[in-house]
């Protein structure tokens, strides 16, 4: 009697005292990133970097408020210097190649860029020694030389022309008419006084928590007099350029160097400027740099001057927070950038060790570590063997080091678009998310840079062979990002930074949109190595590391299964379905489905919610699996172990998997949904008074040209229909893995000589064949491999199609590497050219892996 009296009780303060989770609140409990095993050494090696990958050069901390260096340059004598600064890595400004060609993740890094005429170098190393600033001193050499190619010498009527367009860009900012009256004379300017082939270089450092900093102009002008190059016997010891001081470094000093070109010759340098102003907004830097060349040309011009140099103003304001130098020079130009915090000791040999000969010296053993490491990790590409074609040891070099150099560190908060009940009516607002950081890779440094999920889940197996530790930490920092139902936003665009470069209709995101949960790919992988540890009772380092992380992540993992168990949940039992496809649209053909990841595959015709979808049904079961057998091994109670061996059990059921999505006849995996057959696009018709239909303008609308959509099995053959094969789910001894392998090697569907298409040739709904994308090659690749080496009458099938489907992926990005100077997004199937974003190091880098039979 009492016990039940006080259940009710404790029934009734659950039920008023605890609110349902909410969308805005993050996931309760530890955060992963406080884990131990990402604090101390671990964080203070990786405390600076180069993780502001959106910038052709960019260094900051990953701290949420940290100093961001960064560069930007400018031809002087180009027809619209100001419409063309290079800052951010951005695909219109058209350079012709640029990326990492070595780069370790942690403190070294070699970048080439070629920019119409310019050849630039931005290498950088990190040096931690004790004494040392917090997270070590770091250098940055740049190096900015003729391109080796003919170039045609601007005439005298360009620069003219280039002077006339200053003046016009002048007025335009102008808002003050009768100083452009009083200059009106300046319009017959002469030629600009530097010679053609001259690079305007700008560097600035700025504090995020708007800490004051001192430009000291004199210091400049005086490195720039300096001995150049480290063949110059005495460096000139001039002071720091730039100085402050900012938690958590304490003081800290930027020194400019003259560094060596390669010719050995003195920097000829044509004007030193400088600029220093106080700001809280770092993602206009660019317009901040524009509208002070502009400021300081209407200056030279109401000072009469005939000569207009587009040179900074050399103002600073008071607390000025950033601090801009510009550096106008011939060719070649060499500058070393040394930085150094913390205890006041040592610096001028501090100083040294990071710029100059001591520059020389940390790059040169960045580099050859590197590369003894890349030789380890990746032997049989890197060696050059003869498996491989030519010239794949230098992409998978660029591929792992433009992963790595694409790192990020992001702080800020997501915008969510709520939908809520006011009365009858459901109104649409948006919220934020809490503040949060996130250190992760980017898919593409112009296109995309910043967080993906479902992208991050690929890159990670490319980050992890390299780099356990620091792959651990990036999955920590995205189950961090889950709020308290158990939601993570797909696309994270955090700080003004990361927003700047997201049009605004993409900025908010939905939490009832899901995205595939490739994490339990490599959750899956880590899974197997703490079982075999488990069992063999043998804990490496890494072992314990990934054990801690994976016990600590538990209750988000599971929180995150959940949440996709029942917010995505299908019709019937065992069958899941994405949410978010469009039931009105009447505008597409196939209604596309974004949250998939797989975005244009052929789904039924006519949106429903009695649609499953074969793919998310097989990362169901993935999931379930990974969870299981980490639950498993982890020695957690089996009660919470318990549902999820029960859900692997019962999604990897052969049976019930056929059950759902096998249609007999074909041999095929099918969504279900209401389809048809019968629809095109077609403008709308009306009927004119005689009785003629005529079409009307306008968009084209879809119609149902004959059967009506009815639920069925949908007949449509695309890459979701390969998931049960690339999941393996299918047993190695089954007729059906025979079928899936002819229909992965047919040539009319998705086969290709350049890798696997997205979608099937001339099917229903498209119209034409789809790009190849590398993104699924890895499951394509985990796949074949698994059937090639499980005895079974497929094997030997599976084997041979595994090498031959390898074989042409990696060649093909290979030669379009060596082409055009990047990796892609997609590869034309017809002829595997490149298309889509560039550079696309996502994915795509996952050539690294593939190459090495990995
Ligand atoms: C660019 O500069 C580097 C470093 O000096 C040099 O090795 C390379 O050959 C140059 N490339 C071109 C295309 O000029
Ligand atoms: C930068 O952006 C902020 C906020 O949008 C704006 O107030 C400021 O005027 C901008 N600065 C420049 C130089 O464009
Ligand atoms: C997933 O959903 C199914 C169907 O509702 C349920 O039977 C199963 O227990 C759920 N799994 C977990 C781990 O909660």
């Amino acid at each position: 009697m009492l016990a039940a009296a006080l259940a009710l009780l404790a029934l009734l303060y659950r039920v008023l005292v605890t609110r349902p989770p909410a969308v805005l609140d993050p996931f309760p409990g530890q955060q992963l990133k406080q884990l131990p095993q990402f604090g101390g050494e671990h964080e203070e090696r990786l405390l600076w970097g180069t993780y502001r990958p959106g910038y052709y050069f960019g260094m900051r901390m990953r701290r949420p408020q940290s100093l961001l260096l960064g560069i930007m340059w400018m031809d002087p004598q180009r027809q619209d210097p100001l419409g063309n600064i290079r800052h951010e890595a951005q695909q219109r400004d058209g350079l012709a190649k640029y990326g990492w060609l070595q780069h370790d993740g942690q403190g070294y890094g070699l970048q080439r860029l070629h920019d119409e005429q310019y050849n630039i170098t931005t290498a950088w190393a990190k040096r931690l020694c004790p004494g040392c600033g917090l997270g070590g001193d770091w250098g940055v050499r740049l190096g900015f030389e003729q391109l080796a190619r003919p170039q045609q010498e601007p005439t005298g009527g360009q620069a003219a022309q280039q002077q006339r367009r200053l003046q016009q860009e002048a007025d335009e900012y102008s808002d003050d008419d009768e100083e452009v009256e009083a200059a009106e004379g300046a319009e017959e300017a002469q030629q600009p006084a530097v010679r053609p082939e001259a690079v305007s270089l700008l560097v600035y450092l700025a504090s995020e928590d708007g800490s004051p900093l001192q430009l000291d102009a004199a210091a400049l002008a005086a490195a720039l007099q300096g001995p150049a190059g480290e063949g110059a016997k005495q460096q000139q010891q001039s002071g720091p350029v730039m100085s402050g001081s900012a938690a958590p470094l304490g003081d800290w000093q930027l020194h400019v160097r003259q560094g060596a070109s390669s010719g050995g010759q003195a920097n000829r340098v044509v004007a030193a400027s400088y600029m220093a102003l106080a700001t809280p907004h770092m993602h206009n830097l660019t317009e901040a740099v524009r509208q002070g060349l502009i400021a300081s040309v209407q200056a030279q011009r109401a000072r009469g001057q005939q000569q207009l140099a587009l040179t900074l103003p050399n103002v600073a304001q008071r607390g000025a927070n950033v601090a801009i130098v510009q550096i106008t020079a011939l060719l070649p130009l060499a500058l070393d950038l040394a930085f150094v915090s913390g205890p006041q000791q040592q610096l001028a040999e501090r100083v040294d060790a990071v710029s100059g000969a001591g520059l020389t010296t940390l790059l040169a053993s960045g580099a050859v570590a590197f590369e003894r490491r890349f030789a380890s990790t990746f032997g049989a590409v890197a060696s050059g063997s003869t498996s491989v074609p030519e010239g794949t040891a230098e992409v998978a070099r660029a591929a792992l080091s433009n992963m790595l150099g694409g790192m990020g560190y992001f702080f800020g908060h997501s915008l969510v678009r709520l939908q809520e009940k006011r009365g009858q009516e459901v109104v649409e607002r948006t919220a934020r998310l809490w503040d949060t950081s996130l250190y992760s890779a980017v898919p593409s440094r112009s296109f995309f840079p910043r967080g993906f999920l479902w992208d991050e889940g690929f890159h990670q197996l490319l980050v992890r062979r390299w780099d356990a530790a620091v792959s651990r930490e990036v999955l920590g920092n995205w189950f961090d990002l889950m709020n308290a139902q158990g939601w993570i936003a797909r696309e994270q665009i955090l700080g003004e930074e990361a927003r700047a470069r997201v049009p605004g209709e993409f900025v908010r995101q939905s939490p009832d949109a899901a995205n595939p949960p490739t994490f339990f790919l490599l959750l899956s992988d880590m899974s197997h190595r703490v079982a075999a540890a488990a069992q063999a009772q043998q804990w490496s380092e890494e072992d314990r590391a990934d054990g801690e992380l994976l016990k600590a992540a538990w209750p988000r993992l599971r929180a995150w299964y959940r949440w996709f168990n029942t917010t995505q949940a299908g019709p019937v039992s065992g069958s899941y379905r994405w949410r978010g496809r469009d039931p009105s649209s009447s505008r597409e053909l196939n209604p596309t489905t974004l949250t998939s990841g797989l975005d244009d595959a052929p789904r039924a015709s006519h949106p429903s919610d009695v649609e499953r979808h074969v793919d998310l049904r097989c990362w169901m079961a993935l999931a379930a699996r990974a969870l299981a057998t980490i639950g498993s091994n982890l020695g957690l109670p089996p009660k919470e172990v318990r549902p999820f061996l029960a859900d692997a059990a019962w999604l990897e059921d052969f049976a019930s998997l056929n059950a759902l999505h096998l249609d007999e006849a074909s041999g095929e995996y099918r969504d279900w949904g209401r389809h048809t057959e019968d629809v095109a696009l077609q403008r709308p018709m009306r009927t004119l008074e005689d009785g003629r239909q005529v079409p009307v303008n306008g968009e084209l609308r879809r119609v149902v040209t004959g059967e009506q959509p009815r639920p069925q099995l949908v007949p449509q053959f695309g890459y979701i229909s390969l998931f049960p094969l690339l999941m393996r789910l299918i047993p190695p001894d089954s007729p059906v893995l025979g079928r899936q392998l002819e229909l992965l090697r047919d040539g009319s569907r998705l086969w290709t000589d350049y890798g696997l298409r997205s979608l099937r040739c001339g099917g229903w709904g498209q119209g034409q064949c789809h790009d190849t994308v590398a993104e699924a090659a890895s499951f394509q690749h985990r796949a074949l491999r698994h059937y090639g080496a499980t005895p079974g009458p497929h094997a030997a099938r599976a084997q041979e199609l595994h090498g031959e489907l390898r074989g042409n992926l990696v060649s093909n990005i290979v030669a379009q590497y060596r082409r055009t100077g990047y990796l892609w997004e997609q590869y034309d199937d017809a002829t595997g050219q490149g298309k889509g974003s560039h550079p696309f190091t996502g994915w795509t880098a996952l050539v690294a892996l593939l190459a090495g039979g990995q």
